[in-house]
């Protein structure tokens, strides 16, 4: 009997994709074993000790370097024993050492529609550059910021009346979805790492799949 798929996530903050994660664990058939933040003051900490899951504050401010923080991240994250790290907004740039420890592991959900807009605010940029899609992608994590290889995406249309609020809204209710369908697939065994890329039902994974907002904008 195979078992279940066992992840940690990395958070920063809010911690609002951790609780679309922990919300979807047992109809996706993934267990959340452990949550880490590098900030001791983020709110989603709060969020897994009420689901009764590990939850544990490795600071990066009390470490002189980022091989020194990430010694630490390795030692809290070995305790759980993943399958799969699950960035969610995880605001700390990792080392390309650490992710090729963890190549094939670890996931990161970014709001815009990679390659577009890889970085910070990309809601704001979005808007300036007029773009009339926009959306949100879950991509494994390489050692080029955001730039890893997507596997799926939630796209909207941009509205008429959109300000970057708004936009955010609508951009986190679509990473809300997606993020746990991307975890589902892997512990179904749809999506995998194979040959140093992702596999969906056994082929290549060339393009990423796509998810569509259905709602329409405000007239
Ligand atoms: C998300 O919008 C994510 O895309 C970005 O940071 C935000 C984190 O929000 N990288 P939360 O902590 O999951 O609420």
């Amino acid at each position: 009997m195979s078992r279940i798929l066992r992840v940690a996530v990395l958070i920063s903050g809010a911690g609002s994709n951790l609780q679309a994660l922990l919300d979807a664990r047992s109809r996706e058939g993934y267990a959340i074993v452990g949550v880490i933040s590098n900030r001791p003051e983020a709110a989603g900490l709060a969020r897994a000790t009420a689901a009764g899951i590990p939850a544990v504050a490795v600071d990066h401010a009390a470490f002189p370097d980022r091989p020194a923080f990430e010694a630490a991240l390795d030692t809290a994250l070995s305790q759980f024993a993943p399958d799969l790290i699950a960035l969610a907004g995880f605001m700390r740039v990792l080392t390309a050492d650490f992710v090729a420890r963890y190549e094939g592991r670890l996931l990161n959900v970014h709001p815009s529609l990679l390659p577009a807009y890889r970085g910070l605010r990309t809601h704001a940029r979005a808007l300036a550059a007029g773009e009339r899609w926009h959306g949100a992608s879950i991509h494994y994590v390489t050692a080029e910021l955001d730039g890893g290889p997507v596997v799926l995406q939630g796209r909207l249309a941009v509205c008429p009346e959109e300000n970057e609020e708004t936009l955010r809204a609508r951009v986190q209710a679509l990473e809300h979805r997606i993020y746990p369908q991307a975890l589902g697939w892997i512990a179904q065994g749809r999506l995998r790492w194979q040959d140093h890329g992702p596999w969906f039902d056994g082929a290549p994974l060339r393009e990423p799949l796509l998810i569509e907002e259905t709602e329409t904008c405000p007239s």
